[in-house]
């Protein structure tokens, strides 16, 4: 009896198990109830996250912005949007997207169900229905007709047409497929320290120890999911005040959330107006305590002095946030 009880338990956890990538030693991902992930959702959502025809005038999927060559970013200073919009913030990477709380440079949008819904409808994909262009609802209308999708509209949601819910489900639950399974980075923290070379070390050791950058830049997905005021903007006429604008909370003005560093060489401009051109130029703000301004966080970030050795070593630290993947870009139904 005790024999069948312990087998009965092992299934039940196989069965709950996470057949989907995760950062390894990581926390799991955390997947909406409303939204669990089947192979049908995440193979429609792919198809999607590189559609242009899902944009308000076709000229624009996700996959546009949030790049692979780029480090999952698009390597505009702001993005350009469908429509050829000058948005007012950089494209972010997709790196483990799936485990943040809130989403956005600001946090505003609670799920990615919900951001999906958001880019699209929003400057991003152009389907704003406003102004004599198209709606996501019409854009919708317009996949439910390509035959070639019914297949996948039947295996991810068993239906022939499908919503703009269903829609943002699929995206969703792809997103939570971009996952930096293999890296040296998580090699490096599991501790197979040859997985970065002497240099890389000593620049972790700099980057832990005596710059602090860890005070924010946490932990496998090297951000602490928070967010803080290191002054990027903030001399602007109108500087963007970022999670102020959500929580209308006076310590929030200028704050942005803590990016991830993973694919950071690949990833210029940087900084949420994509202000600084280079790796080099992002580094010397933060060595520098960041830019002063009423709001700026000096509990976590401090100045701090590093000889040339010092900053090299730690640039060579950052140069080896790699990440080890293929995207291969699908066939899409027609
Ligand atoms: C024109 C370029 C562009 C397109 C197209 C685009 N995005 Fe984005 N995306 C951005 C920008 C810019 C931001 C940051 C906006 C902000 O923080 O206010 C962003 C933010 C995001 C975020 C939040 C990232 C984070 O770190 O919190 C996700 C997720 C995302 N986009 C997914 C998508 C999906 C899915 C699509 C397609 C439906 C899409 N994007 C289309 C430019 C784009
Ligand atoms: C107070 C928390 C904090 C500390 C400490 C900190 N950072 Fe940052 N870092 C941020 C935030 C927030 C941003 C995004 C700022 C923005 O765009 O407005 C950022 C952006 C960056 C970027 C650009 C990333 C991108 O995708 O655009 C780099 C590179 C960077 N930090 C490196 C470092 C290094 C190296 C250190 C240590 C010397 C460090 N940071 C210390 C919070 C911090």
């Amino acid at each position: 009896m005790k024999l069948i009880y312990s087998t009965f338990f092992l299934a039940v956890a196989t069965l709950n198990a996470q057949p989907w990538p995760q950062v390894p030693g990581y926390d799991d991902m955390k997947v909406p109830a409303d939204n669990p992930m089947t192979a049908g959702k995440v193979e429609l959502g792919r198809l999607l996250y590189y559609d242009k025809r899902l944009s308000g005038d076709g000229s624009r999927a996700c996959y546009t912005c949030h790049l692979k060559e780029k480090g999952l970013t698009d390597g505009e200073p702001v993005a350009i949007g469908a429509y050829n919009a000058k948005l007012t913030r950089s494209a972010p990477t997709m790196w483990n997207i799936g485990y943040y709380p809130a989403l956005y440079w600001d946090g505003r949008a609670p799920s990615l169900e919900r951001q999906v819904l958001g880019a699209w409808s929003g400057g991003n994909m152009g389907a704003t229905g406003a102004n004599g262009r198209p709606s996501v609802d019409a854009k919708v209308a317009e996949l439910n007709k390509i035959a070639g999708y019914q297949p996948y509209f039947q295996k991810a949601f068993k239906k022939d047409a499908i919503t703009k819910e269903d829609a943002a489900a699929a995206l969703a639950a792809f997103m939570r497929t971009i996952v930096s399974v293999d890296s040296p980075w998580v090699k490096f923290r599991q501790g197979d320290k040859k997985a970065f070379s002497k240099e890389a070390q000593r620049g972790w050791a700099i980057f832990d120890q005596k710059a602090k950058c860890t005070g924010c830049h946490d932990g496998r997905l090297l951000t602490d999911m928070q967010f803080h005021n290191v002054g990027i903007g903030m001399d602007a006429a109108t500087p963007d005040m970022g999670r102020f604008v959500v929580t209308k909370d006076e310590k929030d003005k200028g704050a942005f959330k803590t990016p991830t560093l993973l694919e950071i060489a690949n990833s210029a401009p940087y900084f949420h107006n994509g202000s600084a051109k280079t790796l080099e130029e992002a580094v010397d703000v933060m060595l520098g305590g960041g830019k002063k301004n009423q709001w700026l966080d000096t509990t976590n970030l401090k100045e701090v002095k590093l000889t040339p050795k010092e900053k090299r070593s730690l640039l060579a630290f950052l140069r080896s946030l790699t990440v080890n993947y293929t995207i291969t870009e699908p066939t899409l139904p027609q």
